[in-house]
């Protein structure tokens, strides 16, 4: 990226959008924050806002198309986590995260491509997870609402390239923020209690040991200089990305000992 682009990215008052944020706004990029809470920094402009409420999301890009005539990249990074056992999880719980990590994400996604049209150009980057591969234990409802927006992901490429929209999912591994603080934790039956603690330190402990948000942000850049963008690119640790292909090479049953394995749950 070498001139100054217009980049849109969610879920800037903390963790790794506050990062990317401020990033893009020191390499001289104009840039909106969409959080709820306000952000003062000198490199990017917050907008206060609620992702999931639609009328707020339109606000907010109205007001960005005050000062701009382009927008060049979105980047859907406002999300949250959701831990517990399936079977415990509400209904209420379920919801909320998918109208967050799924809803919000593609109402930001249709108010920014209007002007992406117009300008029959632009890119938009999910950030979606590693764990979307695979249901993880006692995370089973994040990493459906991650695969779900995968999903959608792969569908607009097919409905969007004919005007130069490019669209990718951003399969991350873990990252050293404050996600484990913000995670929506369902009331644990007795029957899970005890694995379902081992699990929760163990996830815990590998987000802190993550990788630095830094580093998401430079990986980042790179995708933005490729003329043509695949559907998926994963980063992260290597232990954690090999899951992926490790789950279609090998037989079912050793995969998931493997799983059971790295989860402590054998
Ligand atoms: N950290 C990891 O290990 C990891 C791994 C894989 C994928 N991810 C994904 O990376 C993304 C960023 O996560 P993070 O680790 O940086 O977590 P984080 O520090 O908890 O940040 C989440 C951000 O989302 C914003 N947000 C939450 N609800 C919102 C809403 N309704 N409207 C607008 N913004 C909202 C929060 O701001 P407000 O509360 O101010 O609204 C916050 O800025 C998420 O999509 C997450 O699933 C993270």
């Amino acid at each position: 990226m070498n001139n100054s682009q217009v980049i849109i990215i969610t879920g800037t008052s903390s963790g790794i959008g506050l990062v990317l944020a401020e990033y893009f706004g020191k390499k001289g990029h104009k840039v909106y924050g969409l959080s709820r809470k306000h952000t003062e920094s000198s490199f990017f402009r917050s907008i206060p806002t609620d992702i999931t409420d639609n009328n707020a999301v339109q606000n907010a890009i109205a007001e960005v198309l005050k000062t701009e005539t382009r927008i060049d990249m979105l980047i859907n990074n406002a999300g949250m986590g959701m831990v517990g056992a399936v079977e415990d999880s509400s209904k209420e719980d379920i919801l909320k995260l998918f109208n967050l990590n799924l809803v919000g994400a593609v109402q930001m996604m249709s108010s920014v491509l209007p002007k992406m049209r117009e300008n029959r150009s632009g890119k938009i980057i999910n950030v979606s997870s590693i764990g979307s591969e695979m249901g993880l234990p006692f995370r089973g409802f994040y990493s459906a609402s991650k695969s779900a927006l995968d999903k959608v992901t792969e569908a607009m490429r097919y409905e969007v390239y004919p005007w130069n929209i490019h669209v990718c999912s951003l399969h991350l591994g873990d990252i050293k923020t404050n996600i484990a603080e913000n995670r929506v934790k369902t009331k644990v039956s007795e029957p899970y209690k005890n694995v379902f603690e081992k699990v929760y330190t163990l996830m815990n402990s590998h987000v802190g040991e993550g990788t630095e948000p830094l580093e998401v942000a430079e990986y980042i850049e790179g995708l933005l200089g490729k003329n043509k963008w695949k559907a998926h690119y994963y980063f992260g640790k290597f232990g954690q990305k090999i899951g992926v292909p490790l789950k279609w090479i090998l037989p079912q049953s050793t995969y998931e000992n493997l799983m059971k394995k790295y989860n402590k749950l054998s």
